[in-house]
C-alpha cells in the first residue's frame, strides 16, 4: 500500500517534472502546450524571458530574433510565464493554443495519404525517403549518383544524391534537415530533386542541367527518425552527454568555425542550442565536414535548409561587428531570392541579412563553416515558411507552395551569382 502510494506519487511527480506526457503509442504528447510570441525592446527584457528557456521542461525555445522570442510553454509553466511577462513588462501574444492539436492533424494527414505512394501531400519518413532515393537511382542511372556522408551516432547511413547532366558545371550543395523537427526542409529537398529530374519547364531544365547538385535530404537522420517515432518537437542529434542526462547536441552549432564564440551557442547540454563538448563531437557533422572538404573545389554555393521564419541568413553568425568581404554581393544575391519569391503568386516575404545581424550570435553553423573554412563564397541558411502561425508543424498543404518558392528563389539566386561571377569553375576540367 505504502509502496504503491509512493510509486504513484513518484510517477505523478515525474509526470509534472517531465511536462509532456507519453501517449498510448509511446509518442510524447503536447496537450495544451501553447506557443507565444514575445516582443521586447531592451536587452534586460530579453534576458528575463530568455532565462525561462533554461527550464526546458516547461519552456522550449522555438525561435529567437533580435526583438522577438517564440516560446513553447507547458500548461504547468503558464503561471510562471504570466508572472515573468508582467515583471519584464513585455507584450506576449499566443499563436498556437494547443501544439498537440496541430500534431494530431498532421499525423492524420500523413496516414491518410497512401503510404506506398511517395509524394508531397504528406511528410515522409526516413525509410520512405531512402526507398524513393533508391528508386530514383535505379531510374536515372546516368544522371544521378548516390553518395554516403558517413554514419550517424545510432549507426544509420547518411545518404546524399548527386545530379549531374554534364561535366564542367558549377556545384551547389544543399544540406537539409540538420534540425530534426524542420520537416518542411526534407520535403522541399526531395521535391526539388524530383523537379530536376522530371520537369519539362524550360526554366527548370536549364537550372537543373547547368549545375551539379549535391543534395542531402536528411542530415540529422537519428533526430529525424526520433521526431517521427517519439517526439515531434526534437531538434538536436541523439548522442547522449557524458555530463548530463540531457541527450543531443545542436548540430548547427557543432562545426569547427568560431565554435562557441560570443555566446553563439550554449554550453548547457539541456539547451536547444548546445554546442557540444567540443567542435565536431557529432559524427554527422564530422561526416559532413569530411565529405564537403573532399569536394570543396567543386562547390560554388552552399544552401542549408531550415525552418521557420522566412529568412536568408548569410555569414557571419558569430559576430555582427564584422562582415564578410563580399557582404554586399551576398545581400544582392539574397535580395534576388527574396524578390523572386515575393513576385510569385503567393507573395511570401523573405527578409535577409547576416545571421548575427538579423537574429543573434549563432556560431558553428554550416553556412559560416562553409564560408570560412571551405572557401565557398556564397553560403546561406534559408529559413522556410512560415513566420509562426504553425511554426515547425507546417501543414502538408504548404509543402508544394513552399518548394515552388524555393525553386523560383534558387533560380534567381543562381542567376545573380552567375552575373556576379561566382559560378566560375575553381578547378581544371
Ligand atoms: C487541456 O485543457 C482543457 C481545457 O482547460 C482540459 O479540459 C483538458 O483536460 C486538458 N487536456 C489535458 C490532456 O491536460
Ligand atoms: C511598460 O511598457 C510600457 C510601453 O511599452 C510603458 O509605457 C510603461 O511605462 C512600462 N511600465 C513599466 C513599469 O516599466
Ligand atoms: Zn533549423
Amino acid at each position: 500500500m505504502g509502496y504503491t502510494f509512493t510509486l504513484l506519487l513518484a510517477l505523478a511527480l515525474l509526470h509534472i517534472a517531465r511536462g509532456a506526457s507519453v501517449g498510448q503509442d509511446s509518442r510524447i504528447r503536447y496537450d495544451n502546450y501553447s506557443v507565444y510570441k514575445i516582443k521586447y525592446e531592451s536587452l534586460g527584457q530579453r534576458n528575463l524571458l530568455r532565462q525561462l528557456a533554461e527550464d526546458r521542461n516547461n519552456f522550449r525555445l522555438w525561435h529567437e530574433a533580435k526583438d522577438e522570442l517564440h516560446l513553447m510553454i507547458s500548461p504547468y509553466g503558464l503561471p510562471e510565464f504570466q508572472a515573468e511577462v508582467l515583471k519584464a513588462n513585455v507584450s506576449a501574444e499566443i499563436f498556437i493554443p494547443n501544439v498537440q492539436e496541430l500534431i494530431d492533424v498532421e499525423t492524420d494527414e500523413n496516414s491518410r495519404a497512401s503510404s506506398d505512394d511517395f509524394g508531397w501531400k504528406k511528410y515522409n519518413s526516413l525509410a520512405e525517403i531512402e526507398a524513393w532515393l533508391d528508386d530514383i537511382l535505379a531510374r536515372y542511372p546516368v544522371i544521378t549518383e548516390g553518395f554516403v556522408l558517413g554514419t550517424s551516432y545510432e549507426g544509420r547511413t547518411i545518404r546524399g544524391l548527386k545530379i549531374s547532366y554534364k561535366s564542367g558545371n558549377p556545384g551547389v550543395f544543399i544540406e537539409s534537415n540538420i534540425h530534426a523537427r524542420e520537416w518542411i526542409t526534407s520535403a522541399t529537398a526531395t521535391w526539388l530533386i524530383n523537379q530536376f529530374l522530371t520537369s519539362e519547364d524550360p526554366l527548370v531544365r536549364t537550372l537543373a542541367e547547368s549545375h551539379d547538385w549535391y543534395i542531402v535530404p536528411v542530415l540529422n537522420v537519428d533526430g529525424f527518425v526520433y521526431t517521427h517515432e517519439k517526439d515531434r518537437m526534437w531538434r538536436k542529434t541523439r548522442q547522449p552527454s557524458e555530463i548530463s542526462a540531457c541527450v543531443g547536441v545542436d548540430p548547427n552549432r557543432n562545426y569547427d568555425s568560431h565554435w562557441m564564440e560570443n555566446g553563439g551557442a550554449s554550453s548547457n547540454p539541456c539547451a536547444e542550442d548546445y554546442g557540444g563538448p567540443h567542435a565536431f563531437s557529432e559524427p554527422e557533422i564530422q561526416a559532413m565536414s569530411d565529405f564537403v572538404g573532399s569536394i570543396k573545389e567543386k562547390l560554388n554555393v552552399m544552401l542549408a535548409f531550415h525552418s521557420y521564419s522566412q529568412l536568408l541568413l548569410s555569414p557571419y553568425g558569430h559576430t555582427k561587428e564584422e562582415y564578410p568581404e563580399n557582404f554586399d554581393d551576398l545581400m544582392e544575391v539574397a535580395k534576388a531570392y527574396g524578390d523572386a519569391v515575393e513576385a510569385f503568386p503567393y507573395g511570401t516575404v523573405y527578409r535577409y541579412g547576416s545571421a548575427a545581424g538579423i537574429l543573434y550570435p549563432a556560431s558553428g553553423a554550416t553556412n559560416d563553416w562553409a564560408y570560412n573554412e571551405q572557401g565557398i563564397e556564397i553560403s546561406y541558411t534559408i529559413e522556410f515558411r512560415d513566420t509562426g502561425r504553425y511554426g515547425f508543424i507546417l501543414p502538408p498543404a504548404h509543402i508544394v507552395p513552399n518548394a515552388e518558392e524555393a525553386l523560383i528563389g534558387i533560380t534567381a539566386l543562381l542567376d545573380k551569382c552567375k552575373t556576379l561571377g561566382y559560378l566560375e569553375l575553381k578547378y581544371n576540367l
